[in-house]
């Protein structure tokens, strides 16, 4: 054997133990899987190319030049995921605690230009104690240029992060400008500053958990779009969002065909209370109209007033954003606006057609909500809409009041059919409140002005809170069954499909931020 067929075989040998067997050992104490058995597991069998095993840092402060491992911390190259090609980089905890050195920037880089220029998904398992302390600056120089190559790569190609273990200082923006984060429960966490830091700051004493795990950022935060119980499960939800998502802007997702039969869902019929008050679960609205099990939803516990997820209708991948009325009535507030505004932009920038079914009964009132921008955040979402050239469709399930029927994808906003079960009240506001202002002398001079105000009520409802005035003007394309509403969309979203729009040239919108 030549030597240096031997000193290949000895580095790469090297490279597969990271830190060594010991820090793997310790990973698996604490229930993590290690860099490559992450990479392994992800792609499919047998295709995973590296990039990079041979490289080592640089760095000759504090006694470096004695600590070289192979790779320097960070696993990267491409494979497939369903046999679609994607590049991926997985941080080795077990080398330097997964931290970031220059050199380990520039491999990530290096999947990241390649990503760009063959135009596939790029996905980031990040398990890092933050910039590699020895390297100072150098460090921070290499965080940097990720960070600019996650803006140029931003609508360009998917960009997805999984954090599985910590997250921490400068770290965290690279995932927040990516399309989609997942957490591990218990074993991950996010923040800017941890608890010590906190805890000298403002004096408040919080664990890691607390501050920036999994569950904080998918409730409080909505850091992170998804949760997993553990890494494996983290992997297989990654793979389940690539099935429903292209390779990149120019093209458009995978198209499974199903056999189409009797696609009408009787059961929608009788979906509506009686009652304008009181809740139903749109998700069974959702069930009632997409491909069988085909929803995966985004964001599932943050902002639960409005649903967003992808889902299949006649096997072709659709964005969904719902109201959802068993949650504060499914009014659109801060985080409801912005969740909804995130997920529509992803899919604009991606050619997956929105269909958006609205129960709204307006946006949240109070200090709280104007003091946090109710009014910048809602328009949000009507920019995102507003901008969105893929098809979309709207189906009014019930109430559509006041501005947020106009921003819930009305057809005066650029949606391309808006449909209404014969359910739906479009009207400025509810009847009782509509009525109690415009009938406002009539009630207080009325003998009896509760019953006043019933009769008024039961008037402006008879003439508003139906579809058939919107529809009259053309706002509304069809009154439907919603027995029927499967129907009418697989035959919408087929018909929409060669839709194309193209807006006036421009650097870029001013999205209200
Ligand atoms: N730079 C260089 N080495 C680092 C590092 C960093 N930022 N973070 C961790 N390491 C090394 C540790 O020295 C240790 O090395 P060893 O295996 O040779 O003993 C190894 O990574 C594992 O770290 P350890 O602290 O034992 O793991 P832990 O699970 O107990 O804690 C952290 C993990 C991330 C909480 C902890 O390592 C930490 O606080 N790191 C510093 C975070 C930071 O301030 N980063 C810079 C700002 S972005």
């Amino acid at each position: 054997m030549s030597k240096n067929i031997k000193i290949l075989q000895d580095k790469l040998e090297q490279a597969k133990l990271g830190g060594g067997q010991k820090r793997i050992d310790k990973q698996h104490e604490k229930k993590k899987l290690t860099a490559r058995e992450r990479v392994e597991y992800l792609l499919d069998e047998g295709s995973f190319e590296e990039m990079g095993a041979l490289v080592t840092h640089r760095t000759t402060d504090f006694g470096m030049q004695d600590q070289i491992y192979c790779g320097d911390g960070v696993v990267t190259g491409y494979g497939t995921v369903n046999n679609k090609l994607v590049y991926v980089y997985a941080q080795d905890f077990t080398v330097f605690g997964g931290a970031l050195s220059e050199t380990h920037a520039e491999k990530i880089c290096k999947v990241m230009d390649h990503a760009m220029k063959v135009g596939a998904p790029i996905i980031g398992l990040n398990d890092s104690g933050g910039a590699r302390i020895q390297e100072g600056v150098r460090s921070l120089g290499g965080y940097a240029d990720i960070f600019y190559r996650n803006v140029q790569a931003s609508g360009v190609i998917p960009q997805i992060s999984a954090i599985m273990g910590p997250c921490a200082g400068g770290a965290v923006y690279s995932p927040a400008m990516t399309d989609f984060t997942f957490m591990v429960e218990n074993t991950s966490y996010m923040f800017v500053t941890g608890p010590n830091v906190v805890k000298t700051v403002t004096n408040e004493e919080v664990t890691s958990e607390e501050l920036g795990g999994a569950s904080t950022h998918s409730t409080k935060s909505g850091v992170t779009h998804f949760t997993s119980v553990n890494d494996v499960e983290c992997l297989e939800h990654i793979k389940v969002l690539l099935s429903y998502i292209p390779q990149n802007n120019t093209e458009t997702p995978e198209h499974f065909p199903v056999d189409l039969e009797d696609e009408v869902r009787e059961n929608l019929d009788s979906l509506i209370p009686d009652s304008p008050n009181k809740p139903y679960d749109m998700h069974e609205v959702i069930k009632g109209i997409i491909d069988e099990d085909s929803f995966f939803e985004v964001h599932k516990n943050y902002a639960e007033n409005i649903i967003v997820g992808f889902s299949r209708i006649g096997g072709r991948s659709v964005g969904v954003v719902a109201n959802q009325p068993m949650s504060l009535a499914g009014v659109l507030d801060v985080d409801a606006s912005k969740k909804a505004a995130r997920f529509v932009r992803f899919c604009d920038a991606f050619n997956i057609p929105l269909l958006v079914l609205v129960d709204v009964p307006g946006f949240l009132p109070g200090t709280d909500q104007e003091w946090n921008g109710i009014i910048l955040n809602g328009a949000k979402l009507l920019y995102a809409l507003s901008e969105a050239t893929v098809p979309r469709v709207t189906v009014i399930t019930r109430k559509a009041y006041g501005g947020a029927y106009d921003v819930m994808n009305s057809k005066h906003i650029g949606a391309d059919l808006n449909f209404a079960w014969p359910t739906a009240e479009i009207a400025v506001m509810g009847a009782k409140g509509a009525s109690e202002i415009i009938f406002r002398k009539e009630i207080q001079e009325a003998e009896d002005s509760k019953l006043k105000l019933s009769e008024k009520e039961a008037e402006y409802a008879e003439t508003f809170a139906n579809p058939f005035k919107a529809a009259q003007r053309g706002f509304i394309d069809e009154v439907i069954m919603p027995r029927n509403t499967r129907r009418k969309l697989l035959k919408a979203f087929a018909m929409l499909e060669n839709k194309d729009v193209q807006r006036p040239k421009r650097k870029h919108g001013n999205i209200p931020l």
